[in-house]
């Protein structure tokens, strides 16, 4: 069974507790992928370290050759992306074609990066004194711990980890545990493209990895006075949790947290279309995404024709292994993910009372034995005070409500306490302006589904979604850079501004 290390200072190094967790296939649990390092404060601190000590060099490295970085990190996953695909579904479970398309954003993402170290641009603005320059710079802040999910492991990763390394900064990373692997890939091309680039001037600790428990390296991160910036996509819990302990202490910090996304569906909307993009937004990931949909707000002119199409289609979904050709919807990532789902069919039936029109239990056969496979699942009758209407499930489980015009559907959509994604199907361009318009979330589809952001555009969500950070394009460079106002005078004399000129 292969042992994987962390990263500290450009050497793997084995965790000084000795101790490592088993990285299990979740369609399958004899397939255990590799053992992983449970890491503890003091590997924390040693990464810390190295990663404070690079980045005084690091910073000095002009933000070109640090898109050149990026460029080649960007080559090495385009020759790695299939080989990274089939182990991201091995240790995930979301099928080879999704894995893929999380390998290709992580591409589209280090592409990305490569150009913006050509730009990153300042801005400058008129002096109100004569013979004086107004400048202003974008400069690096330091040390970023990373924290990052299991459901996208490779995209959301270089979300954080590819901005934050052209703007200047170090990294000290801490992958979900139960997707390790990805994260071990991701940053042996990483410190293979800095090698590489970088030649003789190679600098060690500009990335470090530090595997283990959010608990023990997550809660080192928070501690570290040397760590000056934390981005984190996971639970809303963790995120309050960051924002407490890294608010006292001053760190810049950019939550990513829940979602209660929905996709509301007009009478005059292409149905077969709308058919689709539920089914790709609900069951996709096998619904484990910040951007699933986990409502559908149908218009009750259509709603029960809508129901029937719908049953008849996800009943047709084929569950199984996400390697195996032919499979539309794969395990749930563990076994606890699988409780809760488990947890949440019983509260919309027993305390939310809604009706239970597909799914709902665990699938049978052999083939499903040895994973945490569920059935997707679809409950309507459901209304907006009910807690399968309100709280993230973060599995394949749809809660269908019924509105009847657009005004409600908006106020239904609405009606949470997240805000990430949302979706209107409807042919009224009035009705589709007026719901991007009134619509509280920080992305909208319009005839889309509530899942497939693309990697140059803003992501993140309002309201509890996170603390109003956007990851993605350009957006994401405003979190891991801080501004340096400079003001250059050659008049020859003293001028002082708001008293001399006024
Ligand atoms: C997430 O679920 O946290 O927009 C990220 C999407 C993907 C990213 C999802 N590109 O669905």
């Amino acid at each position: 069974m292969t042992k994987y290390k962390n990263l500290i200072n450009g050497e793997w190094k084995e965790p000084s507790s000795g101790k490592y967790s088993e990285n299990i296939n979740p369609a399958n649990t004899d397939d255990i992928i590799g053992l992983f390092p449970l890491s503890n404060d003091a590997d924390v601190a040693e990464a810390v370290k190295a990663a404070r000590e690079a980045f005084k060099k690091w910073r000095l490295v002009p933000a070109p050759k640090r898109g050149d970085v990026m460029r080649k990190v960007g080559d090495l996953l385009v020759e790695k992306k299939e080989a990274i695909a089939f182990e991201m579904t091995r240790e995930m479970g979301k099928v080879f074609e999704e894995t893929k398309g999380d390998a290709q954003e992580g591409i589209d993402t280090a592409y990305y990066a490569a150009t913006e170290g050509r730009r990153l641009f300042g801005m400058n603005a008129p002096s109100e004194l004569p013979n004086k320059l107004n400048l202003s710079f974008r400069n690096p802040i330091g040390v970023a711990g990373i924290i990052t999910p299991w459901n996208f492991p490779m995209s959301i990763a270089t979300w954080k980890i590819f901005p934050a390394l052209v703007s200047g900064n170090t990294i000290v990373f801490k992958p979900a545990e139960i997707t390790p692997k990805t994260a071990h890939t991701l940053v042996e091309i990483i410190e293979e493209a800095l090698r590489s680039v970088l030649g003789k001037d190679y600098i060690p600790g500009v990335i470090n990895l530090v595997h283990g428990k959010g608990s023990v390296v997550g809660e080192a991160f928070l501690a570290s006075k040397d760590i000056d910036l934390i981005s984190f996509t996971g639970s809303t819990e963790v995120g309050r949790r960051i924002n407490e302990v890294g608010g006292r202490m001053l760190k810049r910090v950019s939550l990513e947290l829940g979602g209660k996304n929905a996709q509301i569906v007009m009478p005059d909307a292409n149905m077969e279309l709308a058919l689709d993009a539920v089914l790709w937004g609900a069951f996709g990931t096998t619904g484990q995404r910040c951007t699933a949909t986990s409502r559908l707000i149908l218009h009750k002119d259509i709603h029960d024709k809508f129901i029937e199409k719908l049953v008849e289609r996800v009943k047709k979904l084929k569950l199984g292994n996400g390697n195996e050709k032919g499979t539309d919807v794969g395990p749930c990532v563990s076994k606890s993910q699988r409780e809760t789902v488990m947890k949440y069919v019983e509260i919309g039936l027993k305390e939310d009372k809604a009706k239970l029109v597909t799914g709902g239990k665990i699938p049978e056969g052999k083939e499903f034995e040895k994973g945490w496979f569920f059935e997707p699942t679809i409950f309507v009758n459901v209304t907006p005070e009910m807690r399968i209407a309100k709280e993230e499930i973060f599995g394949p489980v749809l809660s269908v409500l019924k509105c009847d015009s657009l005004d409600d559907g908006v106020r239904i959509l609405n009606n949470t306490e997240y805000g990430l994604s949302s979706s209107i199907f409807t042919n009224d361009v009035n009705d589709a302006f007026r719901a991007v318009r009134d619509i509280e979330a920080g992305i909208t589809y319009i005839n889309g589904a509530t899942i497939g952001a693309e990697a140059h555009m803003p992501f993140g969500g309002v309201k509890g979604t996170g603390n109003g950070h956007r990851e993605g394009g350009w957006t994401v460079f405003e979190f891991f850079t801080e501004w340096k106002a400079v003001y250059l005078d050659f008049s020859g004399k003293l001028q002082r501004a708001q008293i001399d000129n006024y």
